[in-house]
């Protein structure tokens, strides 16, 4: 995820990720797109500028964009489209490289692949997004952390750190890995999201190194989404969501407010952990227990997106599987077999 729907007005955004600069729009059909931040003419960045009279007038053309500088205007394929003190044949080296992007559930997703190939799995399907039974997420912006992404990683087999930071009792706890999707079923008591004996049941999923999807069985039916993306690095950005379904066929007004409720203690519980990774030194070695979930697992299983492509399948070799720890049990047999992913 590189920004969330409502983020992205008619003014473009610069944003930094993977170390990279880029300059994100919305065209005036609607077409979300994404390109290097720098004119090929003079370098000059395309999405930071308030005073060229370009950007005064309206930067945005149909799906085009001009350039603050000397006003040339770029296509969403990137290619540069018109020069208007030019007559003559636009050179072909007049080219933003361009990314591809997609826009789905609030949130404004691109492509990043060095090896400048298209995408090899589809975002997660999500078809609660368009049930009126349910109360969608507003995106939270949590902003930047001083962090590698791999920290955050980390906690998709975490067993260990959920007693202590999130206060819950855990009755049963597992992993699984398929090829690029990780997943973690766990359910307990907790302090926050359910009351009295209740269990909290989350069926939780990685799509990708940076999407994860909760399926969270409590006080309501709720999804979470937690999504992060390296901006250089030992720097990511991370957002927060989650959808709510209150029980009845339409949400009522009060229904909206206590999911929004509902989504702010999940967020809490989340910065529960942003807190620890805020303030820690990298563990590039973790003294890793027996007892502590499958951590060199989920870090090979990360290992798949920072290796040429062709090395994944030998990847999921290694890891793809269900791993459990001693001291508690897998996750009822109904549990893994209902899990959507
Ligand atoms: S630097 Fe962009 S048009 Fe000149
Ligand atoms: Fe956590």
């Amino acid at each position: 995820m590189i920004s969330s729907s409502v983020a992205l007005t008619d003014v473009p955004l610069a944003l930094t990720f993977f170390g990279r600069e880029f300059a994100l729009y919305r065209g005036d059909s609607g077409k979300v797109v994404l390109m290097d931040a720098f004119c090929p003419h003079m370098g000059t960045h395309i999405a930071k500028n308030t005073t060229s009279y370009v950007v005064i007038d309206g930067q945005i053309e149909g799906d085009s964009i001009r350039c603050p500088y000397h006003a040339w205007r770029f296509g969403p394929d990137g290619k540069c489209n018109d020069i208007p003190y030019h007559d003559g044949p636009i050179p072909e080296a007049a080219c933003i490289k361009t990314w591809p992007v997609q826009e789905r559930y609030g949130c404004i997703y691109m492509w990043h692949d060095p090896e400048g190939g298209e995408p090899d799995y589809d975002l997660p399907d999500l078809p609660e997004w368009a049930s009126p039974e349910w109360v969608n997420w507003e995106i939270d912006e949590l902003g930047e952390l001083v962090s590698h992404p791999l920290e955050i990683i980390d906690n998709i087999v975490d067993i260990s750190h959920l007693g202590p930071i999130h206060g819950s009792t855990l009755e049963y706890f597992e992993n699984e890995f398929r090829g690029h999707i990780a997943i973690q079923r766990q359910g307990g008591g907790h302090k926050t999201l359910v009351s009295g004996d209740a269990l909290l049941e989350t069926d939780t999923w990685y799509t990708g190194p940076g999407i994860l999807l909760s399926r969270v069985t409590g006080l309501y039916d709720a999804i979470m989404y937690i999504t992060h993306t390296p901006v250089q690095d030992g720097v990511v950005r991370a957002w927060h969501g989650l959808m709510v379904r209150p029980g009845g066929a339409q949400p009522t007004e009060a229904d909206i407010v206590q999911s929004r409720q509902y989504q702010e203690a999940s967020k809490l519980a989340f910065l529960q952990d942003f807190e620890v990774w805020s303030a820690k030194q990298p563990a590039f070695q973790i003294l890793q227990l027996k007892g502590d979930g499958p951590y060199h697992k989920a870090r090979q299983w990360y290992g798949q997106f920072y290796h040429p492509r062709e090395d994944a399948a030998a990847i999921h070799k290694q890891v793809d599987g269900t791993y459990t720890v001693k001291w508690m049990p897998a996750a009822p047999q109904a549990v893994a077999a209902a899990g959507k992913y």
